[in-house]
């Protein structure tokens, strides 16, 4: 087994690294002038099961040609098997045709990266559940909920737990970490517009009233889904509202708006490499998943059971 890493986010290629105790692969990636990237793998890896780590965050665009480029240059050196392991997997909001004329970049992402020559794909918690389908090549989708679990539980064990949806379109992610604590109720924040040109109402399907809020969702990005839904959370007399959020996108002013927000704590993984901005603010914590993706990684090189991972 190898583990080759991108320049996405290193502090969790390392991390995977120290769980599975192997070095990352000798390998470097430079730029031309004109920003063109070029990989050099500087290690025998033919014949070997190669894991490259690449998460497709910000700068998106960069992150998924260095990862091409990675795998192309691996497939050319003749690995036996190329997993990609992209732990935030970008463009996946893009997963449906929303007007005529425009792109599905999700599955047009997939193919890159299946064309390029990767045999195998794992990444965590993918925007909608479909894209697994996107993929002709094996894909694991890890959930980052056995994490967050362990850590909802360390801190707010006890308390009146309610787990909360900020939209519709969340609810079978939030019952399954519901199911995690204890099958705590569900609460779901449903934005409607009622008449165009007049601004969203946020109706809150649950009763909140006293008790500790946890919101869940799979990506915070502007931050403005999330804020929301605490303003809302607490007006209807929640007692505090925490978010656990699996990729933490947070561009833009989003971390300010975070710290100015109703939330006591947003709790993000480091599939993304977190940005200083995130690390200083005291509403934001990282909860590390180098663990279970590592594990994945071991029980895929061993040809060993993952969904047992979330038994
Ligand atoms: C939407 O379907 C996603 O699950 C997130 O709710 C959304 O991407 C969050 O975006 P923002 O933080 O910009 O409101």
């Amino acid at each position: 087994m190898k583990l080759m890493a991108g320049n996405a986010n290193l502090p969790l290629a390392r991390a995977i690294a120290s769980y599975l105790e192997t070095p990352l692969t000798d390998a470097s990636v430079r730029r031309f002038a004109d920003e063109e990237i070029f990989i050099e793998i500087h290690e025998n890896v033919r014949g070997e099961d190669v894991f490259i780590v690449q998460s497709t965050s910000f700068p998106a665009n960069d992150n998924l040609m260095e990862l091409l480029i990675g795998i192309d240059a691996l497939r050319r050196a003749s690995a036996r098997r190329i997993t990609a392991v992209v732990p935030y997997f970008g463009y996946a909001r893009q997963d449906r045709k929303p007007g005529p004329r425009t792109p599905i970049s999700a599955k047009l992402v997939a193919n890159l990266i299946t064309q390029a020559g990767a045999n195998r794909v794992l990444s965590v918690d993918l925007h909608a559940g479909q894209i697994q389908g996107f993929f002709d090549i094996p894909t694991d989708n890890l959930f980052a909920a056995p994490v967050m679990a362990a850590d909802i539980l360390a801190r707010h064990g006890g308390k009146d737990l309610m787990v909360v949806s900020p939209d519709v379109g969340g609810v079978v992610r939030a019952r399954s970490l519901a199911k995690r604590l204890d099958n705590a109720p569900l609460a779901i924040v449903d934005k409607r517009r009622e008449r165009p040109g007049e601004s969203e109402v946020m109706n809150i399907i649950g009763e909140v009233k006293g008790r500790t809020c946890i919101l869940i969702d799979d990506i915070v990005d502007s931050g403005g889904t999330l804020c929301n839904a605490a303003e809302a959370l607490t007006e209807a007399g929640a007692d505090s509202v925490a978010a656990y959020i699996s990729h933490g996108v947070l561009s833009g002013g989003a971390v300010a708006r975070v710290n100015k927000s109703a939330l006591t704590e947003l709790v993000i993984t480091d599939t993304i490499l977190p940005t200083e901005a995130a690390l200083q603010s005291n509403r934001i914590r990282v909860l590390t998943i180098a663990p279970l993706i590592g594990e994945a990684m071991r029980r895929i090189a061993d040809e060993s059971s993952v969904s047992s991972l979330f038994d």
